[in-house]
């Protein structure tokens, strides 16, 4: 028990600035791509900043630099405090941080000079592939040799979906990228756009919804102190997850000329997600029913509780969205842009947020720095992010329609300027909401006086 209460944290630390810090990089990013479709003459010349250049320099910060490198921060936190012993190696734990880190910010730099190998998500140039895969074996060597220690025999399921998730994004990394391919990190044909899929379906998937999943698991119970309501149904959701998820991404193909019968496995296996999906939530909500003042009270169980209801959002719109008569309207327009954000920010981010506010006070020995300024933040993150949703659900729409009725484009653009100025304008809450993040976090860390109140 000592050596619990002796513990320096500096991974878990390292890895809750180094995802704020993303935080407040990639929603610049973003806000700035969104100033491009607001007024596209207004940063037009600056080769750094084309839209092809900045939208994925945004989307890895956000994915991998924010919302995954909070969540892996929660994990290295949460596996060992479950299993009763301290990390295997700090040591061990901040040279993967760094090499995490310098990855992602090679990865970015090298987008903002053009280097670009053109497949959503799997942007980033070999060498930087090679310094995720490196990290990625490490943090995960890192948390089965904590999981091999451990003094508590049962595995709560937390962990079987935090080791499950590291397992799963480096095979799909690896295949994903086509590592063995390092001039162009794909293969040909309509294979690749399979391929291409499968990773980047499985990087939402199968690493950051596990792993908020997973924290959802820690948090709930503690905060709405409660024990889990069930142990099996949970254990239920982390293997059907495992079994459907993985091969159902060719629905964001249906377009294109793959195979009927994997169209068709993909259908239904989205529509099968419901499984996965309402075990979590259902069992999640028979912990907490009753209960809910106490997770309101707390800021991090106030964030969970708020990642949840994204999730049944962003699920409920996910099976619909698959099924082909409906992606004839959704597919290619703003519609699937609000999906991501609620999924990635309102869901995966949201739950990443309100864990590191959670575990922060109990790293530091120390209460939050100023918890009235947090419950700004998170007033400001979550009027943001349904803006988000509110705007580009119809601007989507709007598009579709007139596409699907044979409209020219350049004749639906000028309608869709309100939409993207408004977009734009909320987005700012959103990355305003960052930078309160990272100084919240970071005065966490480093301050030594503390406003409770
Ligand atoms: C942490 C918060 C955020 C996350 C996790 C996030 C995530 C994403 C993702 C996953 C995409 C790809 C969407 C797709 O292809 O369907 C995307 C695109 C985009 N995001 Fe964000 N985003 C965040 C914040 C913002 C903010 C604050 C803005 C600025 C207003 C913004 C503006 C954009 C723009 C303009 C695109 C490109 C959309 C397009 O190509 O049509 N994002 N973001
Ligand atoms: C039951 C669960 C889900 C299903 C069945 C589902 C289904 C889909 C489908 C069919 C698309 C493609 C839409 C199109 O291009 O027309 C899509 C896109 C997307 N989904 Fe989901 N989704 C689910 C949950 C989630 C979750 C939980 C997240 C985030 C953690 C997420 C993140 C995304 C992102 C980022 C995209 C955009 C990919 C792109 O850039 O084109 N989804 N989803």
């Amino acid at each position: 028990m000592k050596e619990l209460q002796k513990q320096s944290y500096l991974t878990v630390k390292a890895l809750f600035l180094s995802s704020m810090a993303w935080f407040v990089l990639g929603t610049s990013a973003g806000f700035i791509g969104a100033t491009h479709m607001m007024a596209p003459e207004l940063l037009a010349n600056i080769p750094g900043l084309f839209f092809g250049r900045l939208r994925p320099m945004h989307t890895n910060m956000v994915i991998f630099g924010f919302v995954g490198t909070g969540l892996i921060g929660t994990t290295h936190y949460i596996l060992p405090t479950l299993v009763r012993v301290p990390l295997f190696s700090e040591t061990l734990g901040i040279l993967s941080v760094g090499i995490w880190n310098i990855s992602i910010a090679a990865g970015t730099i090298l987008l903002g000079y053009g280097f670009n190998q053109s497949r959503e998500y799997a942007e980033w140039p070999w060498i930087v592939d090679i310094g995720i895969l490196i990290s990625l074996f490490l943090f995960f060597v890192n948390l089965l040799m904590t999981a091999v220690r451990r003094r508590e025999k049962t595995l709560y399921v937390s962990n079987w979906y935090f080791l499950g998730s590291l397992v799963f994004l480096f095979f799909i990394y690896f295949f994903g990228n086509a590592v063995w391919n390092p001039a162009t990190g794909s293969v040909t044909g309509i294979a690749d756009a399979n391929l291409a899929w499968f990773y980047g379906h499985g990087l939402v998937g199968l690493f950051l919804t596990p792993l908020a999943v997973g924290a959802a698991y820690y948090i709930v119970p503690l905060v709405s102190r409660s024990p889990l309501y069930s142990h099996t149904i949970s254990l239920i959701g982390f293997w059907t997850i495992l079994m459907i998820y993985n091969h159902i991404g060719t629905h964001h193909i249906l377009q294109a000329p793959v195979p009927t019968w994997l169209k068709v496995l993909s259908v239904t296996g989205s529509i099968a997600m419901i499984i996965p999906v309402a075990t979590v939530l259902i069992n999640l909500w028979l912990t907490m029913r009753g209960r809910l003042a106490y997770l309101h009270a707390d800021i991090g169980g106030k964030f969970v509780f708020a990642g949840l209801v994204w999730y049944l959002i962003v699920c409920i719109q996910g099976p619909l969205q698959s099924l082909p008569v409906i992606q004839r309207v959704t597919h290619f327009n703003n519609w699937t842009v609000a999906h991501s954000h609620i999924g990635v920010l309102g869901f995966a981010g949201f739950i990443a947020l309100g864990t590191i506010f959670f575990i922060l006070p109990r790293i530091t020995g120390k209460p939050l720095f100023n918890p009235r300024l947090a419950d700004v933040q998170y007033w400001l993150v979550l009027f943001g992010i349904t803006a988000f949703f509110v705007v580009l659900t119809p601007a989507g729409l709007l598009q579709g329609n007139s596409w699907y009725n044979g409209e020219t484009v350049y004749r639906v653009l000028p309608e869709l300027h309100v939409y993207m100025v408004i977009r734009a304008a909320t987005g700012l809450l959103i990355v305003a909401s960052a930078y309160i993040a990272f100084y919240l976090v970071f005065r966490s860390i480093f301050s030594p006086e503390r406003k409770t109140e």
